[in-house]
């Protein structure tokens, strides 16, 4: 996955740019949530990409702290000029979050948690509240699944994820993780870490928000 992203980064942003109204409109309204969600926040960004997100957090927050996997990516989000005193971009690992110590009241992880082996949602998700402080503002979003928008959905005999089947500029072809949930499944899997559960369901993208619950590791 992380070759792929390296791969992508120079063309990874013409997903924000397609000519789609229903899409534009649903990601002004991902954009307004998270100014307001992360307002005055030290928020913790998981998989930051090429920071498409992080430019639009810092508008609002006091700090953010961004990692991801993907050093192509993050040149992409450095060589935004983010404003230094506010942004730190680190290369890093979504499930070794232990050595950022914990001093973030907010959590946002934004098209990642799609890319999580449902294997590995407990440790990511343990992993990620215990990185932050109790009663922490999390916000992440992600895509519904569309026909015929982001590759075909490909299924793998005994293997419980999806992936996306994806060709890049340079004509590789790539199996991508990717998994979508409905409205339960989110439930289930947030309700244990969540007060004040909030999840939207939008034609595109869905997201999800909460406050984290004091009882984490
Ligand atoms: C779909 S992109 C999302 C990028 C950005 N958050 C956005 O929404 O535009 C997924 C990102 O996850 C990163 N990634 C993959 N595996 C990772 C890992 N184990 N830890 C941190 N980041 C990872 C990739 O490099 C890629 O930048």
């Amino acid at each position: 996955m992380k070759e792929y992203y390296d791969r992508r980064a120079k063309e990874y942003e013409a997903v924000y740019h397609r000519d789609d109204p229903v899409r534009q409109q649903e990601l002004a309204e991902i954009t307004s949530a998270i100014e307001e969600a992360m307002r005055g926040r030290r928020v913790l960004e998981i998989a930051c990409g090429t920071g498409y997100w992080t430019q639009r957090a810092a508008k609002t927050a006091a700090h953010i702290t961004s990692i991801d996997a993907a050093p192509e990516m993050l040149e992409m989000a450095r060589s935004k000029n983010l404003p230094l005193d506010k942004v730190d971009f680190h290369l890093g690992d979504a499930y070794k979050l232990d050595i950022l110590g914990r001093n973030f009241d907010a959590g946002l992880a934004m098209f990642w948690f799609s890319h999580v082996p449902k294997a590995r949602l407990q440790e990511f998700l343990t992993g990620f509240h215990a990185a932050l402080e109790p009663k922490s503002t999390i916000f992440l979003a992600e895509n519904m699944l569309q026909e015929g928008v982001g590759g075909e959905l490909i299924r793998k005999p005994g293997i419980e994820d999806t992936f996306k089947r994806r060709t890049l500029a340079d004509g590789s072809v790539h199996d991508i993780l990717k998994n979508y949930y409905n409205r339960s499944e989110l439930e289930a899997i947030f309700s244990p870490f969540a007060t004040n559960l909030r999840i939207e369901m939008g034609a595109c993208f869905y997201r999800v928000q909460y406050s984290s619950s004091l009882r984490q590791s």
